[in-house]
């Protein structure tokens, strides 16, 4: 399990919880009850976008964007994004 701190886009915290490793992050979060805004849930949209505020490293590179939606290192689609198998605390703001 990793910790995982949501913020909004003010810097506000939203809530913090334990995510699965191996699963995207939406479904996780959606079912912990925080609202990210999501449409096409395959990658194609950018609407579940969140920053990291941590190390991009603490990202999960396998899954990440499209060709037409490239991303920047700290930018993670949570519909397909993981994030590492790690001890710290990855901060994620969303964009709304
Ligand atoms: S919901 Fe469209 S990219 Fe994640």
């Amino acid at each position: 399990m990793t910790k995982v701190r949501i913020e909004n886009s003010k810097w506000e915290y939203i809530k913090e919880l334990d995510v699965d490793h191996t699963k995207p992050l939406l479904k996780q979060l959606e079912a912990e009850n925080v609202e990210i805004a999501n449409a096409c849930n395959i990658g194609m949209c950018g609407a579940c976008l969140c920053m990291s505020e941590t190390s991009p490293d603490l990202l999960d590179k396998s899954l990440r964007g499209e060709p037409a939606f490239p991303l920047w290192d700290e930018e993670i689609m949570t519909c397909i994004g993981w994030v590492v198998d790690t001890d710290e605390t990855v901060i994620l703001r969303t964009m709304d």
